[in-house]
């Protein structure tokens, strides 16, 4: 029962690794065989141990790349995909799980061998013919189709493969990537991506990151996108609908691609055409934009209620108002490049993001940050406001709640008032730069703030993140 040894070209740190693995005493294997298939030893967890989502992701593995490729029918909703994703596993893994919901699985192998698996609720669960050694590359190369239906969240929201008129608008916070495709559905777990969608000929695929392909054949294009840098499962799209494309490159060499439902295009034109000064403005204030690529998808979704900040390039339900782009393109620096670890977290993104609209106001001519602050904290005690402190929201169905975005601003203004500007941009530059294309968390966020003020700053955060109802002073 020794592992065979791979055929596939790999990295040589991957060789070494595995010559080590390889001489695993046969006793193990034995071990293995002998514990049974209801053994949890070298089982990947069901869950990446989120709290709020406690099937959300899974454990045993990193998913290096994603490989989508899909063809959707618009008038039949019909999705048929292939997904291949390149993985790594960090323990023994003689069985792991994927999150996938809905779609019919056609066939699934690891290595290019065919592997046993079945479904339970959220889970795909997937048993390859031989152990997974810790740190050793595998391949799952997954086949699929169906009607993809989005999941309603526990906020009652609609959030994955949403059909629309003329196609469908994919978003996938904080759940819905697995209603499309095979995913460690985690923003614990970055991965870059390739996805490519084929859709009847005159509508448009549009998707994270570079176009790096587009034909058209036998009355069908194909839209072959790439985002190399390091992506969580909720932010990937693939909204197909009838668009007005427009692409340029911006005086600062980002890409940008523009996808317009023609019936938002009027009322989108004039705040579109704001994005490049935008970015320019955001990146003075948070550091260089994370990505190479940027730009706006803009459909008529109307069941939706919501726009996603999709890394490079945000997806609105409706032509946007200028607040609302802000505060999709601040999320590319806070929520995108740096990812939570932990839904509980959130505010990290929405309370940072609403603050990016309040600073843009404030430079712009309107509202000072503290005005608005004020406005707010003359909310009274009983207003939904103060419903849950934003460091701690409680539980799934509160993550977009008011004081996750609102309150969350707060605790970011107070943390200015207390630090003074200066030293307060220069915490939001070097969260952003130290945790570029990674991860933060609250508790990372406080330690850089009081590092980079030399202050102890325990009661700000307590009162502003932590503590339950209206603070008893501003
Ligand atoms: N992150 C999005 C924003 O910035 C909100 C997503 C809401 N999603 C949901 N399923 N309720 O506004
Ligand atoms: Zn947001």
């Amino acid at each position: 029962m020794r592992p065979s040894r791979r055929q596939a070209v790999r990295p040589a740190t991957v060789l070494r690794r595995e010559a080590l693995i390889v001489t695993v005493p046969v006793a193990l294997a034995a071990l293995l065989a002998a514990a049974g298939p209801a053994s949890a030893i070298g089982s990947g967890a069901p869950g990446a141990g989120d709290p709020y989502f406690p099937l959300a992701g899974n454990g045993g593995y990193h998913v290096d790349h994603y490989d989508l490729t899909l063809r959707y029918d618009p008038d039949s909703r019909h999705l048929d995909g292939t997904a291949v994703l390149t993985a790594h596993a960090t323990q023994l893994l003689t069985r792991f799980d994927l999150d996938f919901k809905g779609l019919k699985v056609t066939g699934l192998t690891v290595d290019h061998t065919a592997a046993d698996f079945r479904r339970d609720g959220q889970e795909l669960v997937v048993t390859p013919g031989r152990p997974l050694f810790p740190g050793e590359e595998f391949r799952v190369t997954v086949a699929y189709n169906g009607t993809p239906k989005p999941v309603t969240d526990p906020d009652g929201s609609l959030d994955g493969w949403i059909p629309t008129d003329d196609g469908a608008f994919v978003a996938g916070e904080p759940q819905g990537a697995m209603t499309w495709f095979p995913a460690n559905n985690h923003p614990k777990d970055k991965s870059s991506y390739d996805i490519t969608v084929t859709v009847p000929k005159g509508r448009t695929a549009v998707s994270n990151g570079v176009l790096v392909g587009q034909r058209t054949a036998q009355g069908h294009t194909t839209f072959h996108w790439r985002q190399r840098e390091p992506m969580a499962a909720y932010l990937a799209t693939a909204t197909v609908g009838k668009f007005e494309v427009e692409q340029y490159t911006t005086h600062n060499g980002i890409r940008v691609y523009n996808a317009v439902d023609p019936r938002e295009a009027s009322d989108a034109e004039s705040v579109l055409k704001k994005l490049p000064s935008v970015l320019e403005w955001e990146s003075k204030l948070f550091g260089p934009y994370p990505f190479r690529n940027a730009g706006s998808i803009v459909d008529r979704a109307p069941d939706v209620g919501y726009a996603l900040e999709t890394q490079s390039r945000p997806l609105y339900d409706s032509a946007p108002d200028l607040s609302t782009l802000v505060h999709e393109n601040a999320h590319q620096w806070f929520g995108d490049s740096v990812s939570l670890t932990s839904w509980k977290d959130i505010w990290l993104n929405e309370g940072f993001a609403t603050y990016a609209e309040w600073l843009y106001e404030e430079q712009h001519g309107g509202d000072t940050a503290q005005e608005t602050f004020d406005e707010l904290y003359d909310r009274p005690a009983s207003d939904d406001l103060w419903e849950f402190p934003p460091g701690d929201p409680g539980s799934g169905e509160n993550i977009f709640g008011t004081p996750v975005y609102e309150r969350g601003a707060m605790a970011l203004h107070a943390l200015r008032t207390a630090v003074g500007d200066r030293t307060f941009f220069r915490i939001l530059r070097a969260w952003a730069t130290e945790h570029r294309g990674g991860h933060g968390t609250t508790r990372q966020f406080v330690h850089l703030a009081e590092q980079e003020s030399r202050k102890n700053l325990d009661s700000v955060f307590t009162t502003w993140l932590y503590s339950a109802g209206k603070p008893n002073t501003p």
